[in-house]
């Protein structure tokens, strides 16, 4: 058994109540056998026989559960940087991508890289999200587009998992956008994912979630309607890019499926945050898209009120949010999306848990959860995510080893 004591605050993020319930304890502790969760309280509660066991000292500082990345684009090849320009130059998104840009010149650089290439990427970026408190993180396909590549991108998720501590969960995203060998043949590429891509994955067990893209650029709302249902009928998890650049009516879709999650939703109308209530469907914001495409954020208030759980990711990608730093996502959904630092923390734990379906395992600090927490040189969570830091944690423990400090 080993414990962590002398924490000033423990934000448990248990599921109870509303967004900004945290569940703090004060002056608490924390044990662990193995990689479980044994024990959680006020350190004045310790057992008495616990106090030979191996301590860590927090220093009088706040613990978290680790934070959860349920939304990225982690596997790609290639930059964008040109676009960046273009865009403060005054050209859309969705005019780069109609020229070509955008999504398929990540798609064409993410083709020509090896499997081997894409891995390393992406070990080099899972070690420093390690070192920000992040000991989950959802990871999506969608720069290979045909079946040899999407299969590529899995594989290399696949590998990931093992040869590093973060738990990683993928997500087949071919419904990202429409490649360009089927510009004029779209409905065989939607044929492509449901009859060939899809059994392909469930039957590997390649990915649990499938995600589509709907907007003026990528998929129709039927088109992602026939893709959906083919992924449901297989047993995945839904999740939708839903109403990010216009109004699409991604809000009702989502709902319509029982989605895990709707992400995006700067343009979300008031019917459409309506259904992902009454729907059960979690709302995530991912605050680096509307500043990096120059949208009005989205007011996550809207949600909340309408009873709507927020969650909050980084949504890393080369174009529309090009950072792995999810703890200044969550700075970002306070002064852009308006969400307390309290609801942003949940946003990222138990909810981006919820978001990825393994809420019984991660997400929150209780008895029987895995041990994944994360020391942050800050006494409170206001304090904490009132800055922007470049990184505010101190250790980072993975079901219950160190893999950071
Ligand atoms: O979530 N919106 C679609 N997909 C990504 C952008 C990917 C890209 O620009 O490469 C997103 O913002």
């Amino acid at each position: 058994m080993t414990i962590l004591t002398n924490i000033s605050q423990l934000a448990t993020c248990r599921p109870q109540g509303a967004q900004g319930d945290l569940h703090i304890i004060t002056n608490a502790a924390v044990a662990w056998d193995g990689d479980t969760i044994s024990w959680v309280g006020s350190e004045k509660d310790l057992p008495e026989n616990f106090k030979t066991h191996p301590k860590i000292d927090a220093n009088k500082r706040l613990v978290i559960p680790g934070l959860i990345d349920c939304h990225t684009h982690l596997a790609f090849a290639g930059s964008r940087h040109d676009e960046f320009e273009q865009r403060i130059l005054g050209k859309g998104y969705i005019d780069i991508a109609k020229s070509g840009g955008g999504i398929l010149s990540t798609v064409k650089a993410t083709r020509s890289a090896s499997a081997k290439q894409l891995l390393n990427h992406c070990l080099d970026i899972t070690k420093q999200m390690a070192a920000l408190g992040i000991t989950t993180v959802e990871c999506k396909s969608g720069y290979g587009l045909d079946i040899e590549n999407e299969l590529k991108t899995l594989r290399v998720y696949r590998e990931l998992a093992q040869v590093q501590p973060l738990t990683i969960v993928p997500t087949f995203l071919g419904a990202h956008m429409v490649p360009p060998e089927f510009a004029r043949d779209r409905e065989n590429y939607i044929n492509l994912l449901t009859n060939e891509l899809l059994p392909i994955i469930a039957k590997e067990k390649l990915s649990n979630f499938c995600d589509a893209f709907v907007e003026d650029s990528a998929l129709t709302l039927d088109e992602a309607r026939q893709v959906l249902k083919a992924a449901n009928n297989l047993g995945l998890n839904i999740r939708l890019h839903a109403d990010q650049l216009s109004d699409g009516h991604g809000a009702e879709l989502a709902a319509e499926f029982g989605a895990a999650s709707a992400d995006h939703l700067e343009c979300v109308s008031e019917p459409g945050i309506k259904a992902l209530a009454k729907a059960g469907v979690i709302g995530t914001v991912l605050p680096y898209s509307s500043l990096f495409t120059f949208q009005k954020p989205l007011d996550a208030r809207r949600l909340i009120d309408a009873g709507v759980k927020v969650a909050v990711a980084s949504n890393f990608n080369p174009g529309s949010a090009p950072s792995f730093h999810l703890p200044i996502a969550l700075t970002l959904s306070c002064t852009l999306n308006r969400l307390t630092p309290s609801e942003a923390l949940k946003g990222s734990t138990i909810y981006a848990a919820q978001v990825l379906r393994l809420d019984k395992q991660i997400g929150s600090v209780e008895v029987g959860k895995n041990a994944d927490l994360a020391i942050i040189n800050a006494q409170s969570v206001n304090e904490w995510l009132s800055q922007i830091q470049s990184n505010a944690c101190l250790t980072t423990i993975k079901g219950g080893t160190t893999i950071s400090s």
